[in-house]
């Protein structure tokens, strides 16, 4: 048998940026916030969505940290191939728990909330999507974690100057704010910010 062939064929080209110091850094303070915000919240399993999914790590963070009850995730991303990863890596912690992982490969844009009404909704991809619309059809009192920055990346269609010109971007009043704060990641050939928002719509 030739074991190369075999696993080659096994292998999924893999965005490894999504391993970076500074994916990994910012998704795992979401967590903690996540964690903190729903610890005072009824105990109720978790619908979660989250919009730009990725290769799925945020996810495999939250299942693996075991602080957040999840029934059940809902992963929209336009590209087809990080869905491809993210079953990979995901598909094993459906054994684990009673967990329903849904893959949609769909504009987050576009998404009908009457089909599918998520608790919580996240978004840590904001600056990859130019438009506003996945945010004003999220239904009103819908949890929602979001993230931006304003790190310049040609993939970064949408970059807002300050935290505060994101949440006016957003329409948001205070009351709807659980937590916002901001990252400043320095690192020795740049830097950048790194801003969350979390709260209930
Ligand atoms: C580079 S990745 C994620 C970066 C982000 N910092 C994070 O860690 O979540 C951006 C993802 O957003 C997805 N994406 C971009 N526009 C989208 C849209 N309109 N709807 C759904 N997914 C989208 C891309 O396909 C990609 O997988």
């Amino acid at each position: 048998m030739d074991i190369m062939k075999d696993l080659r064929r096994n292998i999924h080209p893999i965005d490894f940026d999504a391993f970076s110091h500074g994916q990994i850094n910012s998704k795992l303070w979401l967590c903690e916030k996540l964690e903190a915000y729903f610890k005072t919240l009824a105990a109720k399993p978790l619908s979660v969505s989250i919009y730009g999914s990725w290769i799925g790590l945020l996810p495999f963070m939250l299942l693996s940290r075991g602080q957040l009850q999840i029934r059940q995730f809902d992963l929209y991303d336009i590209d087809q191939d990080a869905h491809v990863t993210a079953s990979k890596i995901l598909d094993y912690w459906k054994f684990a728990a009673d967990l329903k992982i849904n893959h949609h490969v769909q504009d987050c844009n576009h998404i009908n909330h009457s089909e599918n009404q998520s608790d919580l909704i996240i978004n840590t991809s904001c600056e990859h999507i130019l438009t506003l619309d996945w945010w004003n059809r999220i239904p009103s009192h819908t949890h929602f974690c979001l993230q931006s920055t304003d790190m310049k990346h040609p993939t970064h269609v949408s970059s807002p100057e300050s935290l505060e010109a994101w949440k006016g971007s957003l329409q948001l009043h205070s009351q709807q704010i659980s937590f916002s704060g901001e990252q400043f990641v320095s690192y020795d050939t740049f830097s950048f910010r790194r801003w969350m928002i979390l709260g209930r719509k």
